[in-house]
């Protein structure tokens, strides 16, 4: 893992003149797949925790190349933090990936997305189902002190492949579990949020996919609590088309109805790629 902030780094070159152009302010790389960093947030912009952005750089041919982001981090920030993947033939994040504090990225500010409160009736208990990058709008949810006043309990389930792509979620609940001001939120015992994190290709503490520990019962079993239930469960979806779909099936078949902005129901679903991912 390697961390640079725009600190330890030289003053930046002359900036480009980028349209709606912000600085990066930090970069971390978690392995040769992910990274993450952070930027300098527009002045106007106000967002929904969950909510996606536009990002990206300029193309080879002077024209902005733009892809969907989700803001990682809460609305209550000062700067806006992004999870990223590396797609070694990727049109935008080939590049994206060698960005360096100082450096400029277009960040259009016109955030959207149903990953958000919003979308979902009040309920009592909220599931945030995630794979890969897919937990980053779940990142931004988990910081934001609303989550924890509009549910008595928050289940965050993140399932990859290996160990080490769990770390930037570990890491961040964990770095929640220990700020004073959310942990009165989290209540006594910080037990009001229950992480799961599983992979499918790697050993660790927690081995399958949500979907197979949904369908046996293993993830009820292992947190204690009782299984889908429409009358008080919630729940916001992220990750591959495959993984929406598939989970989709299971929160339906429990009784849940997908909801929107216009029109909140029982669960929201978001992709956090496009392409099959299977
Ligand atoms: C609503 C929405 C929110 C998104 N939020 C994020 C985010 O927060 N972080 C993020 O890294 N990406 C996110 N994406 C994906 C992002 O828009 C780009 O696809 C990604 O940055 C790769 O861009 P690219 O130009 O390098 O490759 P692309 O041409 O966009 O993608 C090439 C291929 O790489 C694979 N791929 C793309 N993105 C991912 C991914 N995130 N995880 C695994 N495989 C992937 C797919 O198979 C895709 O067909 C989001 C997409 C959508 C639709
Ligand atoms: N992650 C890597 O190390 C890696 C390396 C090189 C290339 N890639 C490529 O990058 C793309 C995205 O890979 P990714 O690992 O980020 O995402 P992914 O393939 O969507 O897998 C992420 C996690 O989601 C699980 N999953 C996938 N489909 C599911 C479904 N329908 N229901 C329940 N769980 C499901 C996977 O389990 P399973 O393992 O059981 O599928 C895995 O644990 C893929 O095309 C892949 O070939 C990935």
């Amino acid at each position: 893992m390697t961390d640079q902030t725009a600190a330890s780094q030289p003053a930046p070159a002359a900036k480009m003149a980028l349209p709606d152009a912000q600085t990066v302010t930090s970069v971390r790389h978690y392995t040769d797949r992910l990274f993450a960093f952070r930027v300098t947030r527009p002045a106007s912009l106000r967002f929904r925790s969950g909510e996606f952005v536009m990002i990206g750089l300029l193309g080879d041919n002077g024209k902005p190349l733009l892809r969907a982001y989700s803001i990682a981090s809460p609305s209550w920030d000062e700067e806006l933090e992004f999870y990223s993947i590396k797609v070694q033939d990727g049109p935008l994040t080939s590049k994206l990936q060698h960005i360096q504090p100082g450096d400029q990225v277009i960040l259009r500010p016109k955030p959207v997305g149903t990953l958000v409160h919003d979308a979902l009736l009040p309920g009592k208990r909220l599931y945030l189902f995630s794979t890969g990058t897919g937990f980053a709008p779940f990142a931004s949810l988990l910081r934001d002190p609303d989550t924890y006043e509009r549910f008595e309990e928050v289940i965050v389930t993140h399932t990859c492949r290996g160990v080490d792509e769990l770390t930037y979620g570990r890491e961040m609940i964990e770095g929640l579990k220990s700020d004073e001001l959310m942990q009165e939120l989290l209540g006594d015992g910080l037990d009001k949020l229950r992480y799961y994190p599983t992979t499918t290709r790697e050993e660790s503490a927690k081995m399958g996919r949500i979907t197979t520990l949904i369908e046996n019962g293993e993830l009820f079993d292992d947190l204690g609590v009782p299984p889908l239930n429409p009358e008080t469960d919630r729940a916001m979806i992220c990750g591959s088309l495959a993984f929406n779909v598939d989970l989709k099936a299971l929160l339906e078949k429990a009784g849940l109805t997908e909801g929107a902005n216009s029109d909140p129901q029982q669960f929201v679903v978001e992709k956090a790629f496009v392409g099959e991912g299977v």
